[in-house]
């Protein structure tokens, strides 16, 4: 088996690409901001399409094109043939490296806004632009938990001082009339299983030692007391509430950007936390939390914040068994 696909690559390393047929959908309609600046322009009733990827007969090849000319993943089909022009392409089949689970965007308030404000016509071309199969299929979305610095004010989804059960938890307006709406439309043009993974900004106020959404300020307390309890279940809280709207999660980050919290009057909403901080909330709170609740099986990432912290912060979180254990990755920024 190892030697047929051997002897077959050798066999195709002989041959040269030639005769590309362009085989275009809906073209780019430009529009030029100056030289080697142009975007593809579309309307409620036009915009531009990525001819799918469907199997090819063989010997051909399929290549697909974007520039800064226009060109958005045009595709060209052509067929390998024999060549004397010397060139050899080989392919070590041995050597694989990571794999690539996928490509996405996230719904923020502000992407929910602007597409809300479309056409219908226009919006329905966005959304099918990045999750259709007459688009570029995104199967990632990433969903801020709460309100982030892409909403148009900070909010939380329990005001309510004390409330460590969160009894009082709601999701925002935001979610119901904007977010949710604009996911679930994603949903519905999609072909794939689009892996949705939350991150939140901000805890509410008063589980935070400076009692505002914004600036510098953290869980109030060390790891394992009520805050931390509370800010656990509140992750609980908003996977349960988005089940209700038939939206599931695969995956979590701890907090986005947990250094921005640490900084002095940080301008937006943050939650700050140090490497050791985030190791015991993981381990005493957030991962207990989320398996005594059903969701066991999330992929819960660490850090998401600037890559020079990767290193840093990964010897420090993923030393520990008691929270490593709970942890599927590093998400970096
Ligand atoms: C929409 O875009 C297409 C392609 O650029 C153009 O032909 C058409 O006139 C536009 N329609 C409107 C209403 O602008
Ligand atoms: C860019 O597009 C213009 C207009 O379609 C075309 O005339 C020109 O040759 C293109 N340039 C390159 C480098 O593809
Ligand atoms: C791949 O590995 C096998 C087994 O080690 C070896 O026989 C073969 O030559 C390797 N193929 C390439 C393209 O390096
Ligand atoms: C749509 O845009 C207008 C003006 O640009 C703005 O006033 C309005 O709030 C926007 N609508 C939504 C739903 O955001
Ligand atoms: C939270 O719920 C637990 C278990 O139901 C209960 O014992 C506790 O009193 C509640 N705490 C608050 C602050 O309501
Ligand atoms: C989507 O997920 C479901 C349930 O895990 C699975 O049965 C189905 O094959 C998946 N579809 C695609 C297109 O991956
Ligand atoms: C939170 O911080 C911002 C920025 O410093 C400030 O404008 C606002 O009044 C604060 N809110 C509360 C409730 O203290």
């Amino acid at each position: 088996m190892m030697y047929t696909l051997c002897l077959l690559l050798l066999f195709i390393a002989c041959f040269l690409i030639q005769d590309r047929i362009a085989a275009q959908g809906c073209p780019c309609s430009k529009l030029s901001f100056g030289p080697g600046n142009i975007v593809c322009r579309c309307n409620a009733s036009y915009c531009d399409t990525v001819e799918p990827i469907e199997p090819l007969t063989s010997g051909n090849f399929a290549l697909y094109t974007s520039n800064s000319n226009g060109s958005r993943l045009v595709k060209s089909v052509g067929s390998l043939s024999k060549s004397t022009a010397g060139v050899v392409v080989r392919i070590d089949t041995n050597a694989s490296y990571q794999s690539l689970f996928g490509f996405g965007g996230a719904f923020t308030d502000a992407a929910a806004i602007n597409i809300a404000n479309l056409s219908s016509g226009a919006a329905n071309y966005v959304i099918d632009s990045y999750y259709g199969p007459q688009g570029i299929e995104y199967s990632v979305g990433r969903v801020p938990i709460g309100s982030c610095d892409f909403s148009t004010h900070p909010y939380s989804y329990d005001d309510v001082d004390g409330d460590f059960n969160l009894t009082k938890f709601q999701l925002a307006k935001e979610d119901l009339t904007l977010k949710i709406p604009l996911i679930q439309r994603a949903i519905s043009v999609s072909k794939r299983n689009i892996s949705f993974f939350g991150s939140p900004w901000t805890a509410p106020a008063w589980m935070k030692t400076n009692n505002n959404l914004t600036g510098k300020g953290s869980i109030r307390g060390e790891a394992g007391n009520s805050y931390h309890k509370a800010w656990a279940l509140h992750f609980v809280k908003f996977l349960d509430a988005y089940k209700q709207h038939n939206i599931s999660f695969w995956g979590l980050t701890a907090q986005n950007e947990p250094t921005d919290g640490n900084i002095d009057h940080f301008p937006f909403q943050a939650t700050g936390w140090t490497p050791e901080q985030q190791r015991d909330f993981i381990a005493k709170d957030l991962g207990p939390t989320l398996h005594a609740n059903g969701y066991k099986d999330i992929k819960l990432m660490m850090l998401d914040d600037q890559r020079l912290l990767m290193t840093y912060w990964a010897d420090t979180i993923l030393a520990d068994p008691d929270a490593s254990k709970f942890i599927s990755g590093v998400a970096v920024h």
